[in-house]
């Protein structure tokens, strides 16, 4: 039977990051896939974690099974910490969440719940996005289909024509959309524009999906949700897939979840017990780890205040790259002008350049970025910011 199967190519952000690790020049830089590191290049566990670590290792006396939604205290906290704590759909008991393997457990669940709610939905996905979207989605059996998003010239949303492209949305057919920091472009709907796509949303009956994997990497935690806050309050329906790998740096340890917002608490009922029956039918519960110490973070004040002042640090030094990149390509003598990185948020923006000059980056100068110029900024550093401004002044002459 194997001997039929024909080998697949590797994943182009994860294959970055073995090619990476084998490269042996000391120069060599990452700006691969989107994990956050630090001034010296490393991806610390952060305190406020290793405090709730602490606390869970004298604490835990029993590793029975949590249940197929996972750990209830983690999912009333990422409700209130998505929607805020006294949003509508909350206090309405129109929510309901399970824990699931990290963000891309949370999709693929929702992928399988649109199939048992709808069978012959479409889900819409922005040109571009994150890699893993249309495959993941794909291999649930729905189908997929694109709509206009980032312009690639101007570096700004196609908003006129993206609009124009989701009125023809069919009612139940499902519109991924990215709560903040785009990925891969790190272009962000403005508030003006998510009230644009929620009134759409309402006029044409489709179901809004919220990708929301980098809440805090943007602007702050309430300013990158204000959009699916908004979304909610006005829709019947909507789907919200969340993680905690990058802002609680959880990223081995799977964690995130899928929220559902049906029309009322007795539909939040029947959508929860199918919800409940496809993740028995993937992976049966979830892992408990990260839930637990993400949940032990949320439920102290003292480590709240720590992981906030953690994640705004993160936050604000990629800003800072975000400036220094556009500061050091002037000075190399650059002159395009990329003073739209500094106007995008979060781990990514894309360079712009073209796959000759992409490839020469990486075998010339060991400098590593997914094929579509999308860079992850967190990967730069003081000790590397200089040879990677120098090294992309070399290939775009
Ligand atoms: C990324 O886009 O680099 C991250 O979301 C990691 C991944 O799994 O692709």
């Amino acid at each position: 039977m194997f001997s039929q199967l024909q080998p697949v190519a590797t994943d182009p952000i994860l294959g970055l990051m073995a090619a990476y690790q084998q490269d042996p020049n000391p120069n060599k830089i990452d700006l691969g896939v989107g994990v956050y590191k630090d001034e010296q290049g490393h991806t610390a566990v952060l305190k406020c974690v290793k405090k709730a670590e602490a606390l869970r290792l004298a604490k835990e006396d029993s590793k029975t099974y949590i249940g197929m939604a996972g750990d209830m205290n983690f999912n009333q906290h990422i409700e209130k910490l998505a929607f805020g704590n006294d949003h509508p759909a909350l206090l309405a008991g129109r929510l309901t969440t399970a824990h699931t393997p990290g963000g891309t457990g949370a999709l693929r669940v929702a992928a399988e719940f649109i199939k048992r709610a709808n069978p012959a939905a479409t889900i819409w996905v922005t040109t571009p996005t994150w890699a893993n979207h249309i495959s993941l989605f794909q291999a649930a059996g729905l189908q997929v289909k694109e709509y206009s998003y980032y312009d690639y010239s101007s570096k700004e949303l196609l908003e006129e024509q993206m609009f124009a492209e989701l009125a023809h949305v069919q009612p139940g057919d499902v519109v991924l959309v990215h709560a903040c920091c785009h990925n891969p472009s790190g272009l962000d709907l403005t508030f003006a524009q998510w009230q644009r796509f929620t009134a759409l949303a309402k006029e044409r009956g489709f179901t809004p999906l919220v990708d929301m994997a980098y809440q805090g990497f943007g602007v702050g935690l309430d300013e990158d949700a204000a959009g699916l806050r908004h979304l909610a309050a006005a829709v019947p329906e909507l789907i919200l897939c969340s993680s905690c790998s990058k802002n609680f740096g959880l990223y081995r340890e799977r964690i995130g979840a899928c929220t559902l917002l049906a029309e009322h608490s007795k539909a939040a009922e029947t959508a929860r017990s199918v919800l409940l029956s496809v993740v028995r039918s993937i992976y049966s519960m979830p892992p408990a780890h990260g839930a637990i110490i993400v949940g032990a973070i949320l439920d102290s004040s003292e480590l709240t205040g720590l992981w906030h002042q953690e994640l705004a640090e993160m936050r604000n030094r990629i800003n800072d790259y975000r400036q220094l990149i556009v500061d050091k390509f002037k000075a190399e003598g650059i002159a395009q002008d990329f003073g739209f990185i500094t106007r995008q948020h979060g781990m990514f923006s894309f360079l712009g350049i073209n796959k000759a000059q992409i490839d020469r980056l990486r075998d010339e100068f060991s400098i590593y970025m997914v094929g579509s110029s999308r860079v992850s900024i967190a990967g730069l550093n003081h000790s590397n910011i200089d040879y990677f401004a120098k090294s992309v002044a070399t290939v775009l002459k």
